[in-house]
C-alpha cells in the first residue's frame, strides 16, 4: 500500500525543525488540529466563550462523541470525555469498585504491563477495601499468558484489567483474546488503550471490552489535556460515577438529582472547548488517513529502527511480545540514558526516557534499567531514522 508521506509531512509543521521520536509522549499535531483550536480560541476572544461554543456546536465542530464513536465502532451514548486517560480510567474504575460492590477477598486480574497510575489506583482500592490485585504472568513471548488468565479466573474474580500497549516498549497485548475470555466468564473487562489509540485499529465490539480509555495527545495527534472513555451501554448502569455535577446528574428538585442515562455521566461541565475542537479534528484526521494504513506504515518504520539499533554495539532492545508496535525501548550497556537524550535533543532529535517506576511490575520482573524510548509515527521518514541511528552510533562509539 503506498503512503502519502509528502502530505503527512506537509501537514505537520513540527517536522520542519525536529526529528520527533516522542510520539508515545505527545505526537506532533497536524495543521487541521492546530487550526481548529486556534480558530476556536479566536472566536472565544471575539464573541465570548459560551457564544463561541454554541456557534461551534451548531456547525458540528464539537461532535466529539460522534467522532469517537465512529473511531471505536461504539455508540454515541457510550462515549465520555475527560482531561486525560488516567481520569477517564479512574472514573470508570472507582465507579466500578462502588457499583460492583467490590469487597475484601475479591480479585482484580491484571497484567505486568500496567501503567503506574493504574497500579496506584489499584493499591488505593486494595488498601481501602481489601481487594486483591493479582497480575497474570506473561507467556514466553512476553505477552499476557492467556492460558494462565483462563486458569486464574474463579469466583473471586470481579474485574480483568489489561494494558494494550505499555508505556515503556513495543509490546502489543492480545486485547481481543482477553476479551473473549472475559466475555465467556462474564467478568467486566477494562482496556487501557492509551498507547495504541491512533497507531493500531481499535474496535470495541471486536475487542469485547466493557471499558476502554485513551488519551488524545499521543498517537491520535490531538492536543494535550484530552482523554476519552468508552463504557459499553449494558455496563453503564452497573457503575456509578465517583463524582457528579450538574452536567452528569441535573437536579430534579431541591433534594433529588437524576444521573444522565448516557456515558456523559462521567464528564464534568466545565472544560477546555478549544482542546475539544482539536480532539474532534484529530479523530476525523486519523480516520481520513485510515488507522489500518497508519499501523502498516508505523510497523515498517519501527522494524527499520529496530534493525538499525541491533547493529549498534552496546545497544540492547527491550521490546518483547509476538506483535510489536511503533514504540522501541532500548538501553546502552555503558552510556547514561539522560546524557544520550540530552545530546540527541541538542541535535534536534526528541526521544524520551521511561523510568522503571512508570511500569513497575514489568520493570521489576525484567530488572529493567531506565529505557530510552524512541516512538515513531507515520509522518516520520526513513531518512530521519537513518540520521538518528548515525547520531546514536557516533555518540555511543566515543566510549
Ligand atoms: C499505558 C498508559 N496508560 C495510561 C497513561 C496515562 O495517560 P494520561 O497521561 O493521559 O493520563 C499512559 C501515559 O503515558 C500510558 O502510557
Amino acid at each position: 500500500m503506498s503512503f502519502d508521506l509528502d502530505r503527512a509531512r506537509r501537514e505537520t509543521s513540527g517536522c520542519e525543525n525536529r526529528i520527533h521520536f516522542n510520539n508515545a509522549g505527545a505526537a506532533l499535531m497536524p495543521t487541521p488540529v492546530v487550526d481548529a483550536m486556534t480558530a476556536h480560541i479566536k472566536r472565544e476572544a471575539e464573541i465570548g466563550g459560551y457564544e463561541a461554543q454554541a456557534e461551534a456546536e451548531a456547525a458540528g465542530r464539537l461532535d466529539i462523541h460522534g467522532a469517537a464513536a465512529r473511531f471505536l465502532n461504539a455508540g454515541h451514548k457510550e462515549i465520555a470525555l475527560a482531561e486525560s486517560a488516567t481520569r477517564a480510567w479512574d472514573m470508570a474504575f472507582y465507579g466500578a469498585v462502588a457499583g460492583l460492590g467490590l469487597k475484601a477477598g475479591d480479585r482484580i486480574l491484571t497484567c505486568s504491563a500496567e501503567y503506574a497510575s493504574t497500579q496506584i489506583a489499584f493499591l488505593q482500592v486494595a488498601k481501602r477495601c481489601g481487594v486483591e490485585i493479582v497480575p497474570v504472568p506473561d507467556n514466553e513471548t512476553g505477552q499476557i499468558s492467556l492460558k494462565h488468565l483462563e486458569a486464574m479466573i474463579d469466583q473471586r474474580t470481579r474485574l480483568i484489567s489489561l494494558t494494550h500497549v505499555p508505556t515503556n516498549c513495543g509490546l502489543v497485548n492480545p486485547a481481543e483474546s482477553v476479551g473473549e475470555i472475559a466475555r465467556k466468564a462474564g467478568i467486566p473487562y477494562f482496556l487501557d488503550a492509551c498507547q495504541s489509540a491512533g497507531q493500531l485499529p481499535l474496535d470495541v465490539k471486536a475487542i469485547g471490552c466493557d471499558v476502554l480509555t485513551f488519551t488524545g495527545r499521543k498517537y491520535l495527534r490531538a492536543p494535550r489535556g484530552t482523554g476519552i472513555l468508552y463504557v459499553r451501554a449494558d455496563f453503564l448502569e452497573r457503575i456509578e460515577p465517583p463524582f457528579l455535577d450538574l452536567h452528569a446528574a441535573p437536579l430534579k428538585t431541591a433534594d433529588t438529582y437524576e444521573i444522565r442515562p448516557d456515558a456523559r455521566r462521567f464528564e464534568s461541565w466545565e472544560t477546555n472547548i478549544a482542546a475539544r475542537a482539536g480532539l474532534k479534528s484529530a479523530l476525523d484526521y486519523a480516520m481520513d488517513w485510515d488507522v489500518a494504513a497508519i499501523a502498516e506504515r508505523i510497523e515498517k518504520l519501527a522494524s527499520q529502527l529496530r534493525q538499525g539499533l541491533e547493529a549498534i554495539p552496546g545497544i540492547k532492545i527491550h521490546d518483547q511480545g509476538k506483535v510489536l508496535c511503533g514504540i522501541v525501548g532500548f538501553s546502552h550497556t555503558r552510556h547514561d540514558p539522560e546524557k544520550i537524550r540530552t545530546e540527541l535533543a541538542r541535535e534536534g532529535v526528541n526521544i524520551h526516557i521511561s523510568y522503571p517506576a512508570s511500569t513497575w511490575t514489568d520493570s521489576a520482573l525484567r530488572n529493567l534499567p531506565p529505557l530510552l524510548r524512541a516512538s515513531v509515527h507515520y509522518y516520520n521518514s526513513e531518512t530521519e531514522i537513518e540520521r538518528f541511528l548515525n547520531l546514536l552510533e557516533g555518540m555511543t562509539g566515543k566510549g
